[in-house]
Order: C-alpha cells, then structure tokens, then sequence
C-alpha cells in the first residue's frame, strides 16, 4: 500500500464537502459528511458520471445522473443495484491527509 498525501491540514476544510482529486493517476472522490471522511471512486459504475458531482444522503452517495446510491464506508451499491465503488483508506496525520492506494500486482515486484 502507497500512502500519498492528498491535501494539507491548513487547507482541508472543517465543512462538509464533495471534491475530486488526482492520485497516481485516479480520480477519486474525497467527502467529508456529517464529521467523516471518506474516498471512493469518482467515476459511478453505472454509466461513468463523476460522483463528486453528486451530493451525500445516510452515510451514502448519491450519483448525479440516475441517482444511485452507494455506501460511503463499504461501497456498495444500493438494494437492487447490484453494483458497488473501490473505496480507499484515509489517514489524518500531522501534516496533512493521506490516502491509502494499493500497488498494482505488476509492481509487487519492482
Ligand atoms: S451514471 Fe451514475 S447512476 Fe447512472
């Protein structure tokens, strides 16, 4: 696992928020709802709508498009859905707010 600071103490907002940012090259959704911090893919599994376009409602988020919902802790999809968002690791540490990204399988080695 990669641990890669995302923002800064100074500049993450004490506010609830929805926002994208870049990781290694993934888009990700960072939201703070109701004291929590969570990330999960940006783009929805349904039809690629950008998640942090959306709004939080429960514990979940809500895509902008068709309005399925997806649990911010787990990922999964809705009753019925049948689908679900990769969700990653966060870690608040002095300096900032980290965020937890695996390796490929392919760079296991290297
Ligand atoms: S694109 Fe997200 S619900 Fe359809």
């Amino acid at each position: 696992m990669n641990w890669i600071k995302i923002v800064s103490i100074d500049k993450l907002s004490k506010e609830d928020f929805i926002s994208k940012v870049n990781v290694s090259g993934k888009k990700i959704c960072l939201v703070r709802t109701e004291g929590n911090l969570f990330a999960v893919q940006n783009s929805c599994p349904h039809a690629g709508a950008q998640l942090s376009n959306g709004w939080c409602s429960k514990g979940k988020i809500v895509c902008p498009y068709h309005r399925q919902e997806f649990d911010l802790q787990t990922g999964r999809g809705a009753e019925g859905q049948r689908n679900y968002v990769d969700t990653y690791p966060l870690d608040m540490r002095k300096d900032g707010l980290y965020i937890g990204i695996k390796k490929p399988w392919w760079k296991f080695w290297q």
